[in-house]
């Protein structure tokens, strides 16, 4: 079985046009306060870069970047997390928006919620570009969700297969051959 680059899910436009929203939504709910940015590499980094430059410039915004792998026990709750890269960034007290790429099981989140909980942010909400709904093990709501994907998998615009096809500009189906 052969993995080839499909048709365009979501185009680099409609995706420039959902983080404008996505960066109004949350520079109405953070007016007035200031956010540090958590984003968990690698697929992320182009989601984030595009983001944080939709926020009102009245906020003051930190950024720091996250490496995690899980291994063995599959369940979030005794799963071993390995932290391949961690954020230096202060948390204690901050009001701090997780960003992800794309939420599948959900497991990755909920290990980096209960970090950056017990490391005493003040509020911790999530930002994700793309979630595939049903598959999901995360208890909580997703605060800032970009679009809901089937259940296909994705690459470009920081995505990838075995490393590839990040820097695609659009999210493209890849599909196997
Ligand atoms: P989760 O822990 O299962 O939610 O997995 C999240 C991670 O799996 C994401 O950050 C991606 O790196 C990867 N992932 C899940 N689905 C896809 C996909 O369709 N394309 C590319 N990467 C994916
Ligand atoms: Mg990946």
């Amino acid at each position: 079985m052969k993995r080839v680059l499909g048709s365009t899910l979501i185009s680099y436009e409609q995706i420039q046009r959902r983080i404008a929203d996505l960066g109004r939504e949350i520079s109405r709910d953070y007016a007035g306060t200031s956010i540090t940015f958590v984003a968990i590499l690698k697929g992320s980094f182009i989601f984030v870069a595009d983001l944080i430059r939709q926020i009102s410039p009245e906020i003051p915004v930190e950024i720091d970047f996250m490496s995690v792998s899980s291994y063995g026990n599959e369940t979030a709750s005794s799963g071993t997390i390995v932290i391949e890269k961690d954020a230096e960034v202060v948390i204690d007290g901050r009001d701090v928006i997780i960003v992800e790429d794309i939420v599948d099981t959900g497991l990755t989140l909920t290990h980096v919620y209960r970090i950056l909980t017990d490391r005493g942010a003040r509020t911790l909400k999530t930002a994700t570009l793309l979630e595939k709904p049903g598959n999901s093990r995360y208890e909580r709501k997703l605060d800032y969700v970009g679009f809901q994907i089937p259940n296909q998998f994705v690459v470009g615009y920081g995505l990838d297969y075995a490393q590839h096809y990040r820097n695609l500009p659009d999210i493209r189906v890849l599909d196997e051959v």
